[in-house]
């Protein structure tokens, strides 16, 4: 995987998602423990704290340095161009991660560099979020290959990176979302493509009937970074999406619960589900963390 761009979680294969869950449990139970001296840049146009503190440390971890490359102090957030930025990251750094609106931008960036560019999430995907849900879901069944796992909410970044990381790893994954909120057609029949060892996909709009038997009931907010305008009136459309006690109740008796965070409490999880016994969202989110540094160690090429 040495030097390669990750811009979607389809930009990984089936096997190198499954090394890279393997290498990310080695690296958080430490019978792995490899040092670097790369630099990482994050050049972030929206607001995070998962993914800009756990890229952060695991590079720290591997003995490496971070560049903060925010858009409101350096010349990208002024207008100078993708193409003129990249260019010129590619002669400083070792690898870039991205978190952007558009695309477009990302695939810019990995246009004009020679490093690897990570997606940290764009309006179409968010692919490092689910290297975690996938290590968490691993971790919770001792496999995610076989596992039926239903998305709730908005079907846009992270609904899409799921149904396709899902494809690639054998998952039976259901989206549940309001007529009018379906994940892109591309992506579905993207997904629907590379659906192997048994995978796949459902897409409905009924809440209940997508989460019966399920082993994972996983959401999202509501209204995405960028769309806060609308946050308002989507609360009654989605509603029904809600993961609630009733909803979790028609699930599998041993499902557990995610969530990319952050959350908003009463809108689409409760305070109960989210700090209920079978939610994993803790864990999830510390194996952001894990999960990335096996991403960090496997494009750097660093040894281990
Ligand atoms: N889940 C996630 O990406 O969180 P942040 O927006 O805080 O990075
Ligand atoms: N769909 C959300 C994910 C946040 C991690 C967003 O794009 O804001």
């Amino acid at each position: 995987m040495k030097g390669r761009d990750v811009l979607g979680i389809a930009d990984l294969s089936s096997e190198e998602i499954r090394d890279l869950l393997q290498l990310a449990a080695e690296l958080k139970n430490g019978t792995r423990a490899p040092v670097c001296n790369k630099i990482l840049g994050l050049l972030f146009y929206k607001a995070s704290t998962r993914t800009r503190v756990s890229f952060t440390s695991a590079m720290y971890q591997l003995g490496g340095q971070v560049i903060d490359l925010n858009p409101n102090v350096t010349q990208v957030g002024r207008g100078e161009p993708i193409s003129d930025t990249a260019r010129v990251l590619d002669r400083y750094i070792d690898i870039l991660a991205v978190r952007t609106f558009k695309q477009e931008d990302l695939e810019e960036f990995a246009r004009y560099t020679e490093i690897p560019i990570i997606n940290a999430l764009s309006d179409l995907e968010h692919p490092c979020q689910i290297l975690a849900d996938l290590l968490t879901i691993q971790e919770c069944f001792g496999s995610v290959t076989g596992t039926t796992a239903t998305f709730l909410g908005d079907g846009n970044n992270v609904a899409h990176s799921f149904m396709l990381g899902g494809a690639l790893m054998g998952m039976k994954i259901r989206v549940a979302t309001p007529k009018g909120y379906l994940p892109d057609p591309a992506i579905v029949e993207k997904a629907n493509q590379l659906a192997v060892n048994g995978a796949e996909i459902m897409i409905t709009d009924d809440p209940i009937e997508a989460v019966k038997g399920s082993q994972v009931l996983y959401t999202d907010v509501w209204a995405s970074m960028g769309q806060e305008d609308l946050a308002e009136s989507r609360i009654p459309i989605f509603q029904p999406y809600q993961v609630n006690e009733e909803l979790l109740g028609h699930a599998d008796s041993e499902a557990i619960v995610l969530h990319c965070l952050p959350a908003h409490r009463g809108e689409e999880i409760t305070e109960a589900v989210i700090e209920g016994k079978q939610s994993r969202v803790w864990d999830e989110a510390e194996n952001r963390m894990h999960a990335q540094k096996a991403l960090l160690v496997s494009l750097l090429g660093i040894e281990s």
